[in-house]
């Protein structure tokens, strides 16, 4: 027969001797583990006659429920003293200097920011869509015929499709319609996407990398645009040039003059490029007065055939689009020279160009 006061006396020993967690719950596994020496005392009481049952399975019982007890106080007990060690050593050093070398905000990234904060003004919502796109969005659905000319003038990159044992794997380069992937050429793409799943009225600005398969003083192979569209039921040109030549005076901080000039894009009709006054003083380019007129963006009243395209019915709704190059702006706006610095790296570049994350763009555009 089982000395249960033998066990009590030695696993209370042993739980209140316990110095840490681990060794508390080997002692624990050896008393009431499936193959502790409880447990296994406890697997005896199938054989006892019930006499003795009566008096032992209660007795293994208590013997069971109080040193699970103790476990968990001596637990508890154990997890304080390890906390209160911990708070005693884990100090905070207020008095060290706060680290001035913080990271700055790429001007690109600033520039984004100021625009969409003076077109949030207007009304306007932020959209984005895919870098990589399919020919549809970024061509067919625009007005681009398949063959036109047009589309080689967008200096497109392709998507390789990956060669594999078993020869070409065309699954990362078509999508599952068998459309050609490209990385998208323009933000238009996202003038469809958005017509396409949400219904009028729309007014929208895409922020976002554009890719070309160009490089010299003022083109990048990857370069970013700001996207605008607007479409209800009787917006017309009028509203295109006051938005855009408010949203350029706002852009520069000073009275902008524009012209715009007649042009052609596939997905407009009619369509211009807004040029702006600029003057030349020494190495500065001034915006904004001067007699030189110098491009900043494209737009256009959005064509009918896009329209319908995107399941919009031509005669009930009408709206202009625009798109303008993110990176010469901020160049114009900032006085960098050359774009290719933009995307260098170099850490001196971006200490002396970039803006310190804490200041926020509405307080740089002087809007509040
Ligand atoms: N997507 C055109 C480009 O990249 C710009 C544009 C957008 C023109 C919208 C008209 C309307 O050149």
């Amino acid at each position: 027969m089982t000395d249960i006061t033998a066990l009590k006396t030695k696993y209370t020993a042993q739980i209140e001797g316990a110095e840490n967690l681990a060794a508390l719950d080997d002692i624990r596994v050896a008393a009431l583990g499936k193959k502790g020496e409880v447990s296994l005392q406890m697997r005896t009481l199938g054989k006892m006659s019930p006499e003795e049952k009566k008096i032992m399975g209660p007795a293994l019982n208590g013997l069971k429920n109080e040193l699970a007890a103790l476990v968990e106080a001596r637990k508890l007990a154990l997890e304080a003293e390890a906390l209160n060690t911990a708070l005693a050593s884990e100090t905070l050093d207020m008095s060290l200097p706060v680290n001035t070398a913080t990271g700055t905000l790429h001007p690109v990234m600033q520039v984004m920011e100021e625009m969409a904060v003076i077109f949030a003004d207007m009304g306007f919502a932020v959209a984005e869509g895919p870098d990589i796109e399919d020919d549809f969005h970024n061509f067919t659905a625009l007005n681009f015929p398949v063959g036109h000319p047009a589309r080689d003038m967008h200096d497109t990159f392709f998507l390789k499709p990956s060669t594999t044992k078993d020869g070409e794997d065309k699954s990362s380069t078509e999508n599952e319609t068998g459309e050609k992937m490209v990385l998208r050429t323009h933000t238009s793409p996202v003038q469809i996407r958005t017509m396409m799943s949400q219904k009028p009225p729309i007014r929208i600005i895409v922020p976002g990398r554009t890719y070309r398969c160009d490089s010299d003083q003022t083109h990048t192979p990857m370069f970013h645009q700001v996207e605008g569209l607007v479409i209800d039921k009787t917006t017309n040109m009028s509203h295109l040039k006051g938005c855009l030549t408010d949203f350029i005076s706002a852009f520069f901080e000073t009275d902008v003059e524009t012209r715009f000039r007649p042009h052609h894009f596939p997905f407009t009709e009619p369509s211009a490029e807004m040029d702006v006054r600029y003057e030349r003083v020494g190495d500065e380019i001034r915006i904004g007065q001067g007699d030189g007129w110098m491009e900043i963006l494209g737009c256009g009243m959005v064509h009918p055939n896009v329209l319908t395209n995107c399941g919009l019915d031509p005669n009930e709704y009408q709206g202009f689009a625009f798109g303008m190059g993110v990176d010469r702006l901020a160049m114009l706006k900032y006085g960098m020279p050359d774009l290719r610095d933009m995307f260098a790296g170099d850490s001196r570049w971006l200490s002396h160009y970039g803006f310190s994350p804490l200041l926020q763009a509405n307080l740089a555009t002087g809007l509040s």
